[in-house]
């Protein structure tokens, strides 16, 4: 049976983060799909709100001693491990957490799959966060990888036990690097949701700070295309590294037209000196998804935003 056949039939999923942003969105398609879904969340960023009823949920913390003995039980076909501690800025303050959630949480995942038999883990890593300031633009797997944040360290760290599990335990994997995701039910805090911040500025007339010259560059990737990658890196038999990205470069101006846009008005800016290790750059080669997926993404970035504020609004009411 090919890979792709035995994930049509898979019926055990466990998502990790299942109550996030991203994993949140993924649960709802795996749902739909017809799978059973088994969400881990300590909903430390995630929310209660986005827990899909038809899933069956674990409450708990990604370090928590019972995970071994409830993925036996369980019995779990495919993993997805997307909760994390997701802000950069956090894990300048306090790398060891950061490590201890990024490195130490996903271990525990890798050890609870490889001890149930699970057939494939598929880890949610970053492109943004973990290439650094780079020559190659846009930037493909193949570039060097200089992390500027313990995130980005910590990202990295645990894409290499993904890849020592394989080698000495045979558990397949593979590894989505994202661009810089956006889309509805995203997470306030944090980095990575410049979007969410405006257009939620935007829907509550609240002004909102642009720091710098506004020229710095962001790959932005819609949710719903991320997900389809994720569901159709459920089906291949590849390891390995794949950026899920847009290979466009957008600034923060054209990023601010296009909420303006979806919003008929314009927003209260204020204006602030840059941001000390504030990366300039950030846009991420898709090739290799194409490659190896036979994914693209398929949402513009108009529509994109557009989807984005409409949600933003309507939760405002
Ligand atoms: N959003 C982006 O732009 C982006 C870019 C690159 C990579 N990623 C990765 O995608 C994944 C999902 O990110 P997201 O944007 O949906 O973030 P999110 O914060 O919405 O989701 C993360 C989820 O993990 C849960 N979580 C955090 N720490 C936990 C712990 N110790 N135990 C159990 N649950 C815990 C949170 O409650 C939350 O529901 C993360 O691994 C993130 O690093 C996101």
């Amino acid at each position: 049976m090919s890979f792709a056949l035995l994930f049509s039939y898979m019926s055990k999923i466990l998502v990790s983060g299942g109550a996030g942003f991203i994993g949140s969105t993924l649960v709802d398609k795996l749902i739909d799909q017809g799978h059973t879904v088994t969400v881990l969340d300590s909903l430390v960023s995630g929310s209660r709100d986005y827990l899909n009823l038809a899933a069956d949920f674990w409450e708990i913390d990604l370090l928590d001693d019972s995970l071994i003995s409830r993925f036996q039980e369980a019995g779990f076909d495919l993993v997805y491990h997307l909760a994390a501690q997701i802000d950069v800025r956090k894990s300048v303050d306090d790398p060891i957490f950061d490590n201890r959630v990024n490195v130490l949480g996903g271990l525990n995942i890798l050890e609870a799959s490889r001890q149930s038999n699970v057939k494939k883990v598929i880890f949610s890593s970053t492109g943004g966060a973990i290439y650094g300031e780079t020559e190659e633009i846009p930037t493909s797997e193949y570039a060097a990888t200089y992390p500027l944040s313990p995130y980005g360290i910590n990202k990295l760290a645990l894409e290499k036990y993904f890849n020592y599990y394989y080698q000495l335990y045979g558990l397949n994997y593979t590894i989505l690097r994202f661009a810089n995701v956006y889309g509805p039910r995203q997470y306030k805090g944090g980095e990575a949701g410049v979007i969410a911040l405006f257009t939620e500025a935007m829907a509550h007339d609240k002004p909102c700070v642009l720091y710098g010259d506004g020229k710095q560059t962001r790959d932005f990737v819609y949710v719903d295309d991320v997900v389809d990658a994720l569901i159709l890196a459920g089906g291949i038999d590849c390891r390995g590294e794949i950026n899920i990205s847009t290979g466009t470069e957008i600034d923060m101006w054209q990023m601010i037209t296009a909420i303006e846009s979806a919003a008929g008005q314009k927003l209260k800016l204020t204006l602030s000196p840059g941001r000390l290790g504030e990366q300039r750059r950030s846009v991420l080669a898709n090739a290799r998804a194409l490659e190896i997926l036979n994914w693209r993404p398929a949402v513009s970035f108009t529509e994109g935003v557009r989807r984005t504020y409409d949600w933003v609004k309507q939760q405002a009411l």
